[in-house]
């Protein structure tokens, strides 16, 4: 352990921790754009954006907290006047070339940068930088790239590169038409993603958004953490609702998938409210499909299993389940089968 003071406040840490990690620690709240909490083993050293800089007793220059390792005896200023206009200096640039179309924007109620510049009080920026004209890329069927909202703070490539391994982004150019791309600025839809949206996730701009078909700011929508069904990895996710739809899923930090999704779990949800989708049970009356009452339903099914059980013994029936269903579900079906219909034949589609 290590022991340091952080505005006054002393506090002890594991000895390979960053400051950023002390000061949550100790409970001070340091301002962050590119930081990223997830995969501590595999993001690297990223402090792109320097709006975590704080004041270290003894060195020259403002140091950013989310990449400076903590020393023994360390005596940490988070909020001085000094880091205060170093934070403000850096919003003003990154603002220098940035479009404010705040009112019209997606990322709007929840944009880093928004965030902050309200944070400290930026409305305009004393630097005038060069604004870029990318064009915008709209290849991918789940998702947008407008690299002129771009922060340039690496988080897609670290999730691209480092925690999804699919390397279909990295940066291009300098200065201010530096940016994120995939190789030779080839639309995104031709280069090796696989759609999985987790460098969506992680922007802190609108440079990156979900193309989704219900407009919703982010005070509007209610978050219920749920766990994906589509396969029985088991991904922690949050479904965003509004007036009762589905209307986006952002990923959990869960223990099976430490804040990333795949495809199927980040943009798989608009099949929710398709109006083909069966609402109520359908039973097969002279040859044609009818629907029926839950009751009906049930009704009928222990009435066939029963019989059958009691004609055939209970080797004449068999239970097939899904991957696509929670792994207590499918507990609850072999028990259910076993026990109830009294056979072990019981299988799950994830074998095919
Ligand atoms: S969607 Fe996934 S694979 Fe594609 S660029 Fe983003 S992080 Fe990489
Ligand atoms: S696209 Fe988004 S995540 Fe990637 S560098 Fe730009 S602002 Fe950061
Ligand atoms: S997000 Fe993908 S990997 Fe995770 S549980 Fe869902 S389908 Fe499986
Ligand atoms: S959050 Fe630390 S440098 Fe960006």
């Amino acid at each position: 352990m290590v022991k340091l003071t952080i505005d006054g406040k002393a506090v002890e840490v594991p000895k390979n921790s960053y400051l950023i990690e002390a000061a949550n620690a100790a409970g001070i709240k340091i301002p962050t754009l590119c930081y990223l909490e997830l995969h501590k083993d595999k993001r690297g050293d990223n402090a792109s954006c320097r709006v975590c800089c704080v004041e270290v007793e003894g060195r020259k220059n403002l140091a950013p907290a989310c990449a400076t390792p903590v020393m023994e005896g360390m005596v940490v200023k988070t909020d001085t006047a000094r880091v205060i206009g170093a934070r403000k200096m850096m919003l003003e640039l990154l603002l220098s070339d940035h479009p404010q179309d705040c009112l019209t924007c997606g990322q709007a109620g929840k944009c880093g940068l928004q965030d902050l510049c309200y944070q400290y009080d930026i409305k305009e920026s004393n630097y005038r930088g060069i604004m870029s004209d990318f064009p915008v890329d709209e290849s991918n069927e789940f998702y947008v790239r407008d690299m002129n909202k771009c922060v340039n703070c690496r988080r897609c490539v670290m999730a691209c590169s480092s925690f999804q391994c699919t390397h279909a982004l990295d940066f291009a150019s300098r200065g201010f038409t530096a940016h994120p791309t995939p190789p030779f600025d080839d639309p995104v839809s031709e280069s090796v993603c696989v759609s999985c949206g987790n460098c969506v996730s992680v922007c802190p701009t609108a440079a990156l958004l979900p193309k989704t078909k219900v407009k919703y700011r982010n005070w509007e929508v209610s978050r219920t953490t749920t766990t994906c069904s589509y396969c029985g990895v088991g991904c922690q996710l949050d479904l965003l609702v509004k007036d009762g739809k589905v209307v986006g899923i952002e990923p959990v930090d869960g223990a099976a998938n430490n804040g990333l999704l795949c495809v199927k779990g980040k943009f798989g949800y608009n099949f929710i409210n398709h109006p083909d989708r069966l609402t109520t049970p359908l039973i097969r009356k002279d040859g044609k499909l009818v629907e029926a009452t839950w009751d009906e339903a049930y009704t009928l099914i222990v009435d066939k299993i029963t019989k059958t059980k009691a004609e055939f013994g209970g080797d004449a029936l068999a239970g097939l389940t899904s991957a696509r269903v929670t792994n207590e579900e499918n507990y609850l079906f072999q028990k259910m089968v076993r026990a109830g219909f009294g056979t072990n034949n019981v299988d799950h589609c994830a074998r095919l």
